[in-house]
């Protein structure tokens, strides 16, 4: 067995910054409400008219982990795509990386698992590595958020929250076991999917429905009840986190970094005070960039890499929970 290591890390975010006041011209918000409650002061949406969406996202993303990686499009052996917001009903985004990266005729393949998408799909391309079936692997997250979003005050409480944005990452095999991926940690619990969804377009509400549907059917919009799965996020968070670091038989002082799923910022907070963490060893971009969902995990990482917050040798955990509810946690050894 083998274990993988991340070797390049890119991300792409649209340049238009949407802030908090430019929400409060659309809807009733503001400000203050948003930041309180969440710590978003702006997030990213793609301008209308331009190509970007998902797959075009993680497509640019998934050219500078390349790069960075030092291997070529051509050394990629698999693609793993995560998001919520493919280009097609189908097929998923995964072949479209191929095709827009001009790549062999790899496999690719579609993960849907909404806000812990990326660590799933890290955790999939971590076993095609470990087992010896592919060397080098591509995970891509993106998510196109903001054309599916109610942008009127009906739509507040969840519309605010969401950003676009991707992020990529290469995995590549280790023959070292005591370093890369050590462990993941995968979960769900399929009865509180009603909690956290977006209903339509699906096949249960299809062309005869879409066609009678009224501007008051809601169904094609995001629903989410906050607090409900605040406090379910705020519990699983922290058992994921744990579960990794007594497989590993590490502490939590042992944390070095940890890249949790950017979907509150009250949250994070929660989970740095339980873990007795400074500020320093957890990494928040919510502020810049809303729930990135998919892409938020790989953004963060990326980000906190890049600012050279993540020091060879350190342990490094990811831990994500959303829509399911899945949630999840990756520990590595950098
Ligand atoms: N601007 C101003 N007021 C708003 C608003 C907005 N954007 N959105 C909601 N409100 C109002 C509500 O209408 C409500 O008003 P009322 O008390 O008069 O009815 C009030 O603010 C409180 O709403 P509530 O939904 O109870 O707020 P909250 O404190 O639960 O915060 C979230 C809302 C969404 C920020 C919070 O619940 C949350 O972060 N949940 C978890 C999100 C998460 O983890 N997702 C996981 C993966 S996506």
């Amino acid at each position: 067995m083998y274990n993988s290591k991340i070797i390049g890390l890119g991300k792409y975010v649209p340049e238009n910054v949407v802030t908090n006041e430019d929400l409060s011209k659309m809807m009733d918000t503001n400000d203050a409400w948003i930041q309180e409650r969440t710590g978003i002061q702006e997030r990213r949406w793609i301008k209308e008219g331009t190509d970007d969406t998902s797959a075009i996202m993680g497509a640019k993303a998934s050219r500078m982990a390349i790069e960075r990686s030092g291997l070529t499009k051509d050394d990629i052996d698999f693609i793993v795509f995560a998001t919520m917001t493919p280009d097609y009903y189908f097929p998923g985004c995964g072949v479209q990386i191929q095709d827009l990266l001009d790549m062999k005729n790899v496999g690719a393949i579609d993960i849907r698992n909404q806000c812990s998408g990326f660590v799933y799909a890290i955790s999939v391309a971590d076993q095609f590595i470990k087992t010896g079936m592919y060397k080098n692997v591509l995970v891509v997250g993106a998510e196109y958020h903001s054309n599916g979003l109610d942008k009127t005050t009906r739509g507040r409480g969840v519309t605010v929250i969401f950003g676009d944005g991707a992020g990529a990452c290469v995995l590549s095999r280790e023959e070292d076991n005591t370093k890369g991926i050590l462990s993941t940690h995968l979960h769900s619990e399929g009865k509180y999917a009603d909690k956290l969804i977006v209903e339509s377009p699906s096949i249960k509400h299809w062309v005869p429905q879409i066609l009678e549907s009224k501007e008051e059917d809601l169904s094609y919009f995001p629903y989410m009840d906050g607090t409900f799965v605040f406090k379910h996020a705020v519990v699983r968070f922290s058992e994921v986190i744990i579960e990794g670091l007594i497989k590993n038989g590490l502490n939590k002082e042992d944390i070095d970094m940890l890249i949790p799923h950017q979907a509150n910022l009250r949250i994070a907070q929660f989970i740095q005070k339980k873990f007795a963490l400074r500020d320093d060893q957890v990494f928040n971009n919510i502020q810049k960039y809303g729930n990135t969902t998919a892409a938020s995990v790989i953004i963060a990482l990326t980000e906190a890499w890049e600012e050279g917050k993540i020091k060879p040798g350190g342990n490094v955990v990811l831990a994500a929970f959303g829509s399911g509810f899945t949630w999840a946690s990756a520990i590595i050894k950098w």
